[in-house]
């Protein structure tokens, strides 16, 4: 059965660029916008900075291979594609369940980040107001006080009809592209909007260049303080150089099954691992001149997005039609990265029980409405349920939160420590070898890292995320 579900031909990208595009897709997102900065901010720039980009080289990039690797092998879901090499390489079809772990994985993460994709959609239509109200050079919210602008973000995640809406209209809008296939609508949103994103990018960092305070931002960012490079830092830095790469929830896995044979995977992992480690700092770039300038300090968490940066457009001239430039372009990344959250259950679900396209699709975006409702919710009615409170790790956290780091800490670490211990010490060596494009060198240390630093390094992130207390963070 094609993964399309089509039932003619096999659905797959129509070109390398498109299958480039749909990948930097999925990277880019909410972490770059959102949690790079924060964290670079609240854990000592440069020192993050550079740091992040080692682990995106030496363990993100081979982590990216390797998921791609199974996944154009296999041209299948990404379980069935894990059982295919895994028989292949004469060893047992069990390996499958690692591939079904990140399965569910991207399912739990489906379920709060559409939440925070509907909070911005929520800030883009706040923008669009402001914008008709004060014209296109105005500053934003005029005559607002900063603490008003800033209470916006707690009055709107309080509000569970609102949150509740938000979610499923992004979620709505996350389907309409999924239950058209492969060619005919992931791909369409990922031509359509990444393009348009990296020139929203482009442009507002350019204004803040300009009109905001950009060498302190240099200085900020880029200034190298080794003493600021503790344990806890150096973890958080690998934990989103993972998050930001989309790895361990075999969104690389299904994308790479829609591959075609001549693409070379190791080239093209090269590609989209430095276009989304790219926009993670050109997306400090944009937004720190802009808070600098507004003499505000740089928060970390969600409050620098949602609350900080509109304070800061309240200073800036044409604030308001930059404001909603800002938020339109975190939209557009946040919802490729939604798509291929949706399309791995729904490559799974198409596949396991023959279904027609929107059918699965349909499924998830029924399991996601309601796993998201209750994140939504989270936030406000139900903010007192902790689900998991009983365990120490998740103490005090709603479903949001515990979705998170169910997630971060331990689901997609596991499956991205198995997947390296399959292709490092299990997988046939051949078939490793004529699917991932490397020769002499770049084969030879490809094969270093995915044996020993990956494994090394994901483990570290696991008893650390799990245990915390160990490195005192
Ligand atoms: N990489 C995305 C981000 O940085 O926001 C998040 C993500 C998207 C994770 C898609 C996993 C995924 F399959």
């Amino acid at each position: 059965m094609p993964l399309s579900g089509s039932g003619t031909a096999s659905d797959g990208w129509s070109s390398r660029t498109a299958f480039v595009l749909a990948a930097i897709g999925s990277a880019v997102g909410l972490g770059n916008l959102v949690r790079f900065p924060a964290e670079a901010g609240e854990s000592g720039g440069g020192a993050f900075v550079l740091f992040y980009i080692g682990c995106v080289l030496l363990i993100g990039l081979p982590v990216l291979l390797s998921e791609t690797l199974i996944g154009r092998h296999g041209q299948a879901s990404a379980p069935e594609s894990f059982r295919r090499v895994a028989e292949q390489s004469g060893s047992s079809p069990r390996w499958e369940w690692v591939a079904g772990l990140a399965v569910l994985s991207c399912f739990l993460i489906l379920g709060f980040y559409c939440v925070i994709g509907g909070w911005v959609l929520h800030y883009i239509w706040l923008f669009l107001e402001d914008l008709f109200a004060t014209g296109i050079s105005g500053t934003a919210f005029q005559g607002v006080p900063a603490s008003e602008v800033e209470g916006l973000f707690p009055a709107m995640i309080g509000n569970g009809m609102l949150t509740v809406s938000l979610n499923l209209v992004f979620l709505l809008i996350t389907f309409a592209f999924v239950m058209r296939g492969i060619s005919g609508g992931i791909e369409k949103a990922a031509v359509w909007l990444m393009p348009a994103f990296f020139v929203l990018l482009i442009g507002i960092t350019i204004y803040g260049a300009f009109g905001g305070a950009f060498s302190r931002t240099l200085d900020y960012l880029f200034v190298f303080e080794p003493e600021k490079l503790t344990g806890p830092v150096m973890l958080a830095a690998l934990g989103q150089a993972f998050f930001s790469l989309s790895l361990g929830v075999a969104g690389m896995i299904t994308y790479g099954a829609y591959v075609g044979r001549n693409v070379n995977l190791g080239g093209t992992s090269l590609v989209i691992a430095s276009a989304d480690t790219c926009v993670a700092i050109i997306a400090g770039l944009c937004i720190f001149p802009i808070v600098f300038a507004a003499g505000l300090a740089p928060n970390g968490g969600l409050g620098l997005m949602f609350q900080t940066l509109p304070h800061a457009f309240q200073e800036m001239p044409a604030g308001s039609l930059i404001g909603l430039a800002f938020f339109i372009m975190v939209g557009f990344a946040a919802l490729t990265s939604s798509v291929a959250l949706m399309e791995v259950p729904t490559a799974w679900v198409i596949e396991k029980f023959a279904l027609a396209r929107p059918l699965g699709a349909g499924i998830v975006l029924v399991g996601g409405v309601v796993l998201g409702t209750l994140s939504a919710l989270s936030t406000g009615a139900l903010a007192g349920f902790h689900p998991l409170g009983f365990i120490g790790l998740f103490e005090g956290q709603g479903v949001l939160d515990t979705l998170d780091t169910l997630t971060s800490r331990l689901t997609m670490p596991v499956a991205a420590l198995l997947t390296v211990i399959f292709i490092g010490w299990i997988a046939d060596r051949r078939l490793v070898d004529s699917e991932n494009g490397l020769t002499g060198v770049l084969h030879m240390t490809f094969m270093l890292l995915v044996r020993w630093l990956c494994p090394l390094a994901l483990l570290a992130i696991l008893v650390v995320g799990l245990f915390p207390g160990l490195l005192g963070g």
